[in-house]
């Protein structure tokens, strides 16, 4: 298929690759999605028709691939907390051939960056023969599933070059935030109404300008702790597990290294067998409800010989935490808490002499199943 791409936004300037770049674009990214989405008092710009669509569905499912569907997973919440709508998420290549028992009146939410993956586009032509209705959200205008779905709604990215996806995720997640206040307020939903998303974004793209001035911060700790090691973890509950799951697939990606995103609470149903002398495990905590539990799980591997590294919001931030994280809404954390990780991914990626924009067996849009 052929992108047009426009060649002054695609070029990498200065950047010694494009990933750096798109990490660097995301503040201005959450900008730009308030910007096109959110009239200046803050309430929603969105089509009428989608959110009547959406409003008439007893359950959202949403579909996507990689990163797209980790977006997904922060979506989810968004939507059942914002909009008291009950959310699925579902990896596209096993929806595709394992369609689960659906609701009686579904509506099918895609989140596909290059709105070319083969393995989306399968379930969507599926999704379209029972004749359901759905959405793409994508960040390329006429591609594949924005045309073939019954609505479409633009990133407004800016082209995502690197095969390592960063901007487009986060732009899904705000987008997602965006649309879930529009239909929690659709609905009366007291938790739409109190949450101030124009406020919350412009919160995020700061909190995001603060991490990506801090890149020497994350060079230094990817070469000390992730350059020489053949495995690495990211552990969270909830919504910081979501975004482990993103961060080790960040790291996996482009510097092979054999990086998983996990449960803290499942690590001692199993996999604490594989933590040895310095196994590096990186613990995301953004939510209060479980910061103790998942402190406690750092302790646990730290006592089996595990280097522990932190990614903690100000407000849980303890004296000998690694990484602070600016205080934005517990809904909204994973929007700041994805950023150190795709920063140690790419340093940990360049400091071995790594392709960060084309690493190895990979392609930007997978189009075929
Ligand atoms: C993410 O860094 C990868 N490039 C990959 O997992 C990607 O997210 C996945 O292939 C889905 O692509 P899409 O968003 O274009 O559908």
């Amino acid at each position: 298929f052929h992108v047009d791409i426009d060649a002054a936004q695609a070029d990498k300037g200065t950047y010694p690759f494009y990933m750096l770049k798109e990490i660097d674009e995301q503040p201005n990214v959450m900008r730009k999605l308030s910007q096109v989405y959110l009239n200046d008092d803050g309430t929603p710009v969105i089509n009428a028709d989608l959110l009547d669509a959406i409003k008439s569905a007893d359950r959202l499912y949403i579909v996507a691939a990689g990163t797209s569907y980790h977006a997904g997973l922060v979506g989810a919440k968004l939507f059942e907390s914002l909009a008291g709508v009950p959310t699925e998420v579902h990896v596209s290549s096993e929806f595709a051939y394992n369609q689960p028992l659906l609701s009686k009146k579904p509506f099918f939410i895609f989140l596909t960056q290059s709105g070319e993956t083969a393995d989306s586009r399968e379930v969507l032509l599926n999704v379209n023969e029972q004749k359901f209705p759905s959405l793409t959200i994508t960040n390329v205008p006429n591609s594949t599933l924005s045309r073939e779905a019954t609505y479409t709604l633009l990133l407004h990215a800016g082209p995502e070059i690197a095969v390592a996806s960063t901007k487009a995720y986060t732009a899904q997640i705000a987008l997602q935030a965006i649309l879930a206040k529009a239909l929690g307020e659709a609905d009366d939903q007291a938790a739409a109404k109190d949450f101030d998303v124009k406020q919350q974004l412009a919160l995020v793209a700061n909190g995001m300008q603060a991490l990506v001035d801090e890149k020497a911060t994350f060079d230094k700790l990817a070469k000390s702790a992730l350059l020489h090691t053949p495995n690495a973890f990211y552990i969270g509950r909830g919504l910081d597990y979501a975004v482990s799951l993103e961060t080790a697939l960040k790291l996996k990606e482009i510097s092979y290294v054999q990086a998983e995103g996990f449960a803290s609470g499942e690590l001692k149903h199993g996999t604490i067998a594989l933590i040895e002398k310095d196994t590096p495990v990186i613990g995301i905590i953004t939510q209060q409800k479980t910061a103790g539990l998942t402190r406690s799980n750092l302790q646990e591997v730290a006592a089996r010989g595990a280097k522990t590294i932190t990614i903690v919001t100000d407000a849980l931030a303890k004296p000998d935490d690694t990484i602070v994280l600016p205080t934005v809404d517990e809904r909204m954390t994973a929007l700041l808490s994805v950023v150190p990780g795709q920063l140690l991914a790419y340093y940990t990626s360049l400091n071995k002499g790594l392709d960060v924009d084309k690493p190895r067996n990979l392609a930007k849009s997978v189009t075929v199943e």
